[in-house]
């Protein structure tokens, strides 16, 4: 099964891809893990792309669709969860092209709807393991034990630099602006469904995954 989940910063993409991930095998592409990745190996892209993730802005439909094409070979016929892309319409046209060309049919398109306040106090209260990524929250979702993270144990967190308040607004406008046009670009498929992403985690994760099952038939 191969799904992509959209929605805005802070929406539970993440969250919900790694718990997809860890139930049905699936593998997660998360484009703003890979930009990450690469700025942490220090890389040509890494460098070339951290002031515009910054600044919130996004990165360039060129870059990203040859990220993800290539990722996307790889996957040896595995399903996968698409966290992050595509962002644009060129972005969505261009993944048609190549899950065309490599045999690959989309099964679901899961929107997860959030109001802009309660992104704000997401972003705002998010941490993660620097280990393995495992993604935190303040108040709505903390650590079992404290201070330790539930997935590998580390006791190291980490947040992200464009979590400051000044970069979620033009985060959020990216979003409104170049991300939602794709919406009625998937419900004239129809294969978008929208799930309420203002309910709790473990709500969220039911929501997703009655989609899915019936997808599953
Ligand atoms: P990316 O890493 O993709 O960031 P994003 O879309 O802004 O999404 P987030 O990771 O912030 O949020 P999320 O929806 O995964 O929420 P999470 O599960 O963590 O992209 C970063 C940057 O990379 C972009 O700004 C851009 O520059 C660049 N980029 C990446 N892809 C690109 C592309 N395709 N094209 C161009 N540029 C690209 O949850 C957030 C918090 O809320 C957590 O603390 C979590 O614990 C908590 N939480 C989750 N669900 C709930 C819930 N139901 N109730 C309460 N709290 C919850």
């Amino acid at each position: 099964m191969n799904i992509l989940l959209l929605g805005p910063p802070g929406a539970g993409k993440g969250t919900q891809a790694k718990r997809l991930e860890e139930r049905y095998g699936m593998v997660q592409l998360s484009t703003g893990d890979m930009l990450r990745a690469e700025r942490a190996a220090g890389s040509p892209l890494g460098k070339q792309v951290q002031a515009i993730m910054d600044a919130g802005k996004l990165v360039s439909d060129d870059i990203m669709i040859a990220l993800i094409a290539n990722r996307i070979t790889q996957l040896g016929g595995k399903g996968f969860i698409l966290d992050g892309f595509p962002r644009t319409v060129p972005q969505a046209e261009a993944l048609d092209v190549m899950l065309e060309k490599n045999g690959i049919a989309i099964d679901q398109v899961i929107e997860l709807t959030v109001d802009d306040s309660a992104l704000v106090d997401r972003i705002a209260g998010r941490f993660s393991c620097k280990n393995c990524g495992a993604s935190y929250h303040d108040r709505h979702n903390l650590p079992k034990h404290n201070g330790q993270c539930d997935v590998c144990g580390s006791t190291d967190f980490v947040r992200r630099p464009d979590d400051k308040a000044e970069t979620v607004a033009a985060r959020l406008t990216a979003y409104h602006e170049q991300t939602a046009p794709i919406l009625p670009y998937y419900a004239k498929k129809g294969v978008l469904r929208s799930v309420d992403g203002m309910a709790d985690i473990d709500v969220v994760t039911t929501q997703v995954e009655t989609i899915l099952n019936k997808s599953k038939g």
